[in-house]
């Protein structure tokens, strides 16, 4: 099939070299000039496990162009929706900017007939209104909302956990004879992944737009439940990773995304979380997610925990210490520094006079765009050369790996902060680091 996919980030990106594996003809277009380049050139423009590769892949077949021109887009079957949604301004509500101008840009491109299926994460509503603006074009909107991590984005493409098509319904809730043909379109677009038994939800807007939200507030209000418990550990002397592992031998509550530590952050679970709040209040139904205030606190909290922990190792004062903090990236694998909560800690120490060196693999020179009055180092060593403390803030696997002697060789003292509950205290402590942890005794 032929594809257009309007928007190139790491969403967008991924889905359209994705989606040319898969076999069809797929057109990215982005309106940033130095994104389209770095892709026609083969080149992920950001960091992506298997992204590099893929792109190599499919460049070699032809099947995967690139434009800053959405003209091109013209004659497609399927045009995705991938623009980001961020957070506005000072308010809790999304910017919907990007997806009104990639729509209103498409409109006069689109045929009777054409699907254009979103994929962004939008405030409940915003697919119906998608819907009126193209329906004078015969063209027919489908909500297929996105799930993939960053750092397994092309594995999550490739072979995600469930399909999710939001259709258009009649009185009866059933699907319009227009969203059954649409259906029939997405069922050919993704006839591998569902040759594979993945499942697939079919149903109506609001409940596709709904399914989003819902999914990445569970996500979050998990990391905060565990977090919460990481508070009351601290106050009692508990270990909350054995409280994870023996809660989570539970199969109705599981062991993943009970990982007690800074907290999450990134482009989607902070936002999302905001967003859905806010639209809840527009709805009048602000009560049913009050919760998630509360989520946010919690997880907002523990950055601050994490900078008073920095401080108590510092026997009261980080005024002219030197910190080095291993991670800037919001999670491992990823170079996206967007809220993140290793930068953000990096951020606090430093201004409040700490003389703070940050490292990561990968995400220095965002990080460095972000936070420009920040000292950077290429390599953990050298980021904790006459460190007063250590602070584990991205569990990336070489942090992870890291030997408390060879970093002993270098601090000028062995106090190590483990942000994400990752490294084995007894080790670190055998070889004479003070060893804390949020959450741990
Ligand atoms: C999240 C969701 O997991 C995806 O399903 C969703 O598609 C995506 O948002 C999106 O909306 O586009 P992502 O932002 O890539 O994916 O990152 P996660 O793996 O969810 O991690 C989010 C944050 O939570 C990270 O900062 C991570 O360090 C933190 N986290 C995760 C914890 O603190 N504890 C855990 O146990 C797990």
């Amino acid at each position: 099939m032929r594809l257009s996919v309007i928007g190139c980030g790491y969403l967008g990106a991924v889905h359209a070299a994705s989606m040319a594996q898969l076999g069809h003809d797929v057109i990215g277009i982005d309106v940033d000039e130095y994104k389209v380049e770095s892709l026609r050139a083969g080149r992920a423009p950001f960091y992506e496990p298997g992204l590099p590769e893929l792109l190599t892949e499919v460049g070699a077949t032809g099947r995967l162009t690139f434009s800053t021109d959405i003209a091109d887009a013209a004659g497609a079957d399927v045009h995705f929706i991938c623009v980001g949604t961020p957070q506005v301004h000072g308010e809790f509500r999304a910017d919907l900017r990007y997806v009104n101008s990639a729509v209103e840009a498409l409109l006069p491109h689109l045929r009777s007939g054409d699907v254009v299926a979103g994929k962004s994460t939008v405030p409940v509503g915003t697919a119906e209104a998608i819907a009126e603006a193209i329906e004078a074009t015969g063209a027919v909107l489908v909500w297929n909302p996105e799930f993939l991590r960053e750092g397994f984005a092309v594995e999550d493409t490739l072979h995600p956990d469930r399909l999710v098509y939001g259709l258009p319904t009649d009185d009866d809730g059933e699907p319009t004879a227009d969203g059954s043909k649409a259906r029939s379109v997405l069922d050919e677009v993704y006839a591998t992944p569902l040759s594979e038994d993945i499942p697939l939800v079919v149903t109506d807007y609001a409940t596709a737009q709904l399914v989003k939200v819902a999914a990445n507030s569970f996500l979050a209000t998990k990391i905060s439940f565990i977090n919460a418990m990481a508070e009351l550990c601290e106050s009692t002397g508990a270990d909350v990773t054995r409280l994870a592992d023996a809660i989570g031998y539970d199969a109705r509550i599981g062991r993943r995304f009970l990982n007690a530590g800074l907290g999450f952050g990134g482009g989607c679970l902070p936002k999302d979380i905001r967003a859905f709040m806010a639209r809840a209040g527009e709805l009048g139904v602000s009560d049913a997610l009050s919760f998630l205030r509360e989520v946010d606190s919690i997880n907002m909290r523990r950055r601050v925990r994490m900078v008073d922990l920095a401080r108590e190792v510092c026997h009261g004062s980080i005024v002219g210490r030197r910190v080095a903090v291993l991670g800037a990236s919001f999670k491992p694998d990823s170079d996206d520094v967007r809220d993140s909560p290793a930068l953000s800690v990096a951020a606090q120490l430093q201004l409040q006079g700490a003389h703070v060196t940050v490292t990561d693999p990968q995400a220095i020179a965002n990080a460095r765009a972000k936070w420009p009055d920040l000292h950077f180092a290429e390599t953990a060593l050298e980021a904790a050369r006459d460190a007063d403390v250590v602070l584990l803030a991205t569990e990336w696997a070489e942090y992870r790996e890291i030997d408390p002697d060879d970093l002993a060789s270098v601090v000028a003292h062995r106090r190590i902060l483990d942000g994400r509950n990752v490294l084995q205290p007894a080790r670190w402590r055998a070889a004479g680091w003070t060893y804390r942890a949020l959450g741990r005794p």
